[in-house]
């Protein structure tokens, strides 16, 4: 059949990549794509917020599949535009796609249907919101209820700043209609990881974990990201905290969607904090991670466009998922300046000598290609990413890629995956020093 993937992403270009190696493929479409994907499908000019756009297209190529890759499309329900014209698209329909796009759904579902998660309070009014803040314990957790591209969440020591926070959000309104109602919520300690579960409504097959990096320097210090690197699997999830997290979280809210009549298809990403009272949820998202599908695909055994059909037509009773044991690790490198301001147009050097390297993927995330060079054009510019048979030979094999590359002003951490081989204990400062 033909494919259509939604996104330009390195997550994009990691799914092309993995839906390429499938026999049922014929002709495979990215919209709007980057520099690297372009290499394994024909990429589209087409916004992938453009959901007018890209049905018309899907039409006239007689897509078979669609796969939506970032999460605002699916939230403005193109899932449930391209069904009413027959279409077959993999993701969540509109209603169902509120896990993500409304935290306040997402909190009230989470509660309906006993899943653990942070003590919270929702509010659509400033002044009850500013009250509440004068009787709360903190550090104390303030996040806009809508989508606000990864800027939404805002971590409070005091009072001061749990109200500054309120401010910007309610009465400033940094994010628009996104900030109308805001939750407000206990802050939880311990390590994060994302769960993936794709779902047909009725039934699920759980991924492998992930951890991703979210914060721009070593040792998890400065500002958020979109993730700058990810490893899996994660001696967080050992198979027990697997099993708790598809029985207490995963199994309830299909089961719970499912039975108010809002089936979940697509993947539900449960992003996670492991304390000290068991795995509580941070949030969904209803779609693959960027960068933990980087690190996902290469291990799975499966055909990933066959697990996507199922999961589209009901069938994933059966299914059961396959995984490479090896380790795998991706580093983001990204523009100098990410995630404030930076420069893009740069020439990235040394692409062509990574890419005959044994076990390693080069993704391509903020790329273009002008008059035949690969040029960065974006924060996140490339998801390096290498196996190994042990998280630390995958942690030697990515970075021994990674130092072949090279463009102005690039930034990469280098501590990515050291938390794993350090469990439970301190990591290894000696290692990390090394890479
Ligand atoms: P989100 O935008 O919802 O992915 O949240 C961004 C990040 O904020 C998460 O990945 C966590 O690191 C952090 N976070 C969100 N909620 C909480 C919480 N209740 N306690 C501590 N950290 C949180
Ligand atoms: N890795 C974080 C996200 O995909 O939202």
């Amino acid at each position: 059949m033909n494919i259509l993937v939604i996104g330009s992403g390195g997550r994009e270009h990691a799914l092309v990549w993995k839906i390429r190696q499938s026999p049922l493929v014929k002709k495979l479409y990215c919209a709007p794509g980057n520099g690297g994907i372009e290499e394994m499908a024909e990429c589209v000019d087409i916004a992938s917020d453009d959901i007018a756009g890209l049905l018309k297209f899907a039409k006239t190529k007689k897509i078979g599949l669609t796969v939506v890759g970032p999460e605002a499309a699916l939230v403005a329900g193109i899932v449930d535009a391209f069904e009413k014209e027959k279409l077959m698209i993999f993701g969540p329909s509109k209603r169902a796609a509120r896990l993500e796009g409304s935290k306040v759904f997402a909190k009230e579902a989470m509660r309906e249907f006993h899943v653990p998660t942070a003590a919270f309070q929702s509010f659509d009014n400033y002044e009850t919101a500013k009250s509440f803040l004068e009787k709360a314990q903190y550090p104390i957790v303030v996040k806009a209820d809508g989508l606000a591209g990864g800027k939404g969440v805002m971590l409070c020591d005091n009072l001061l700043k749990a109200q500054e926070a309120v401010d910007q959000i309610m009465k400033q309104k940094i994010f628009k209609e996104a900030g109308a109602k805001i939750v407000v919520e206990e802050c939880l300690k311990g390590e994060e990881v994302s769960i993936l579960a794709i779902s047909d409504g009725n039934n699920f097959v759980i991924l492998d974990g992930a951890q991703d990096h979210k914060r721009i320097f070593d040792d998890d210090i400065g500002p958020n990201t979109g993730g700058m690197g990810a490893y899996s699997p994660t001696p967080f999830v050992d198979e027990e905290m697997l099993k708790t997290i598809e029985t207490r979280i995963i199994d309830p809210v299909i089961r719970g969607m499912r039975r108010e009549g809002i089936p979940f298809k697509g993947v539900l990403y449960a992003g996670i904090m492991i304390t000290e009272e068991g795995p509580k949820v941070l949030e969904f998202n209803v779609r693959f991670g960027d960068p933990e599908t980087q690190v996902l695909l290469p291990r799975l055994k499966n055909d990933l466009v066959e697990m996507m059909a199922a999961s589209c037509e009901g069938r994933l009773e059966d299914m059961h998922l396959a995984w490479d044991k090896r380790r795998c690790v991706c580093v983001v490198m990204s523009s100098g300046g990410y995630p404030g301001k930076y420069e893009a147009g740069f020439e990235i050097k040394g692409l062509t000598a990574v890419q005959k390297d044994l076990e390693t993927i080069v993704f391509h995330s903020g790329t273009k290609k002008e008059d035949g060079n690969v040029v960065t054009a974006g924060g996140r510019v490339l998801g390096v990413t290498a196996l190994g048979d042990t998280i630390e030979e995958a942690i030697n094999h990515v970075y021994a890629s990674v130092e072949k590359i090279s463009f102005t002003r690039c930034f990469f951490r280098r501590d990515i995956g050291a938390k794993a081989f350090a469990h439970p204990r301190k990591r290894s400062k000696a290692i990390t020093r090394n890479l």
